[in-house]
């Protein structure tokens, strides 16, 4: 996210479980029409594809959701159509060539990108961005320490917790069995609308 300033932060969360996950994809679905594209960012296991689920539930989508990595695109019927991609094994953009991601990207379709980097320059000028991080990141450990938390199962903001853009940062710690779930599968996510008028 190099233009950062150009991004407009929607929502940031810690899940930890893999259901809470699936439910802020499903919540996050709520914002989505046709022709939106999502680049879901974050290393390999942070949970994209878990949070893709979610965004095919709210999409109403009820077919089996699996990563396209060998495929590089599944296709879902849900209230929209739904393009999943997967660009883990992609090294060069011309090696989408004959894909026709244009074609997707500009369409009346949902895309949602797992591995965005290749097609960064593709994207459409309003795009979405979901950004994942494992409790053990660097970046999560500093939003824990923001959140004035001592440790990862407390990460629950504070009262007075206040991110600069004025948001308070939610946590799943409102959910009173959220701390029995061990620190590991805690997942920060961030949500971000790219707002081209500040490029
Ligand atoms: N809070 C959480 N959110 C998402 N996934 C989680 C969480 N805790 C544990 N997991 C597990 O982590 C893995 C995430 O895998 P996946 O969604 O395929 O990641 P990615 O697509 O980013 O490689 C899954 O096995 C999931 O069950
Ligand atoms: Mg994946």
């Amino acid at each position: 996210m190099n233009k950062f300033a150009a991004y407009r932060l929607l929502d940031r969360i810690i899940t930890h479980t893999p259901q809470q996950t699936i439910d802020f994809g499903s919540r996050f679905a709520q914002r989505l029409g046709p022709a939106d594209v999502i680049a879901l960012s974050g290393n390999l296991g942070s949970g994209k594809t878990t949070c893709i689920r979610g965004i095919c539930t709210g999409l109403q989508v009820t077919e089996l959701i699996t990563s396209p990595s060998f495929t590089l695109i599944n296709e879902y019927h849900g209230r929209v159509p739904v393009f999943h991609f997967d660009f883990y094994r992609i090294q060069e953009p011309n090696e989408l060539h004959d894909l026709g991601i244009a074609d997707y990207f500009y369409g009346d379709g949902i895309c949602l990108v797992e591995w965005p980097q290749v097609v960064e320059t593709l994207l459409p000028a309003h795009h979405f961005r979901i950004q994942l991080y494992h409790a053990n990141e660097k970046a999560f450990g500093r939003f824990s320490r923001q959140a004035g938390a001592t440790d990862l199962q407390h990460t629950e903001a504070g009262e007075n917790d206040r991110y600069k853009d004025g948001n308070r940062p939610r946590g799943a710690g409102q959910d009173d069995t959220a701390t029995k779930f061990s620190p590991q599968d805690q997942r920060l996510i961030e949500a971000y609308q790219h707002d081209h008028t500040r490029d």
